[in-house]
């Protein structure tokens, strides 16, 4: 059984997948930490994002590795774990920037196909899971919220950090990476045809959870 949600930054779809497969039992597949761990390694070698050449050439020598763990998971980088390294909004902006790239979108996805067979039992999390790597999914979940909530839960989520943020300037952020990964033009982010919508502007997180488990049950 797969199941894929897709959704936007900030829609609430990484806290659903975690928690969702660990009450099935699933194994979780975060296909956005592997475009933010090779985002990382252009950062650390001051590479162009914008050139795929240069992307792919240092996708050719890195090793990525994700591992389950209680925080859903690990990602190891050439064996250094650069789970938490790779959750600033400036990784997941070069992230966005050479997700853009049919090359680079071709090596990973060939990735998190076969981390998916492998599993047999996935839940699995991104932007083009039900349209591009599983589009016989068993069940396929698209996660939206308008961009003023989503930013607001960033922004609240770096507040409890410590970290005090202007949220007019999330929120331009939040814009910015909906343009990149919508406006792409290998897999952009859209619902697939057969994707349930779930709004989770006005929904809490088991209020999202135990709708999908409803589907699930199905
Ligand atoms: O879900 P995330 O914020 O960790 O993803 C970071 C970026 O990676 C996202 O803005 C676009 C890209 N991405 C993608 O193009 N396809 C995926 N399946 C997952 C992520």
């Amino acid at each position: 059984m797969i199941i894929a949600i897709d959704g936007p930054a900030g829609s609430g779809k990484s806290t659903v997948a975690k928690k969702l497969s660990r009450i099935l039992g699933y194994t979780y597949i975060d296909t956005g930490a592997m475009y933010r761990a090779v985002a990382y390694k252009v950062k650390e070698e001051g590479i162009d994002p914008d050139n795929p050449d240069a992307v792919v050439n240092i996708m050719k020598r890195i090793n990525i590795k994700l591992e389950p763990s209680d925080n859903g998971v690990k990602v190891f980088l050439d064996g250094e774990d650069v789970s938490s390294k790779i959750r600033t909004e400036e990784i997941g902006k070069i992230a966005s920037k050479i997700a853009r790239h049919p090359e680079v979108r071709k090596i990973l996805v060939q990735k998190q196909r076969e981390m998916g067979k492998k599993a047999k039992n996935a839940v699995i999390e991104g932007r083009d899971t039900g349209t591009v790597i599983f589009p016989d999914a068993d069940l396929k979940i698209f996660m939206t919220a308008s961009p003023e909530v989503r930013a607001r839960r960033r922004w609240e989520e770096l507040k409890n950090k410590g970290l005090d943020i202007d949220y007019n300037r999330i929120l331009k952020e939040v814009k910015e990476r909906d343009h990149l990964d919508q406006t792409r033009k290998d897999s952009p982010l859209r619902p697939a045809k057969d994707a349930i919508i779930i709004d989770t502007t006005n929904k809490s997180i088991d209020e999202v959870i135990n709708q999908i488990l409803e589907l699930v049950r199905k």
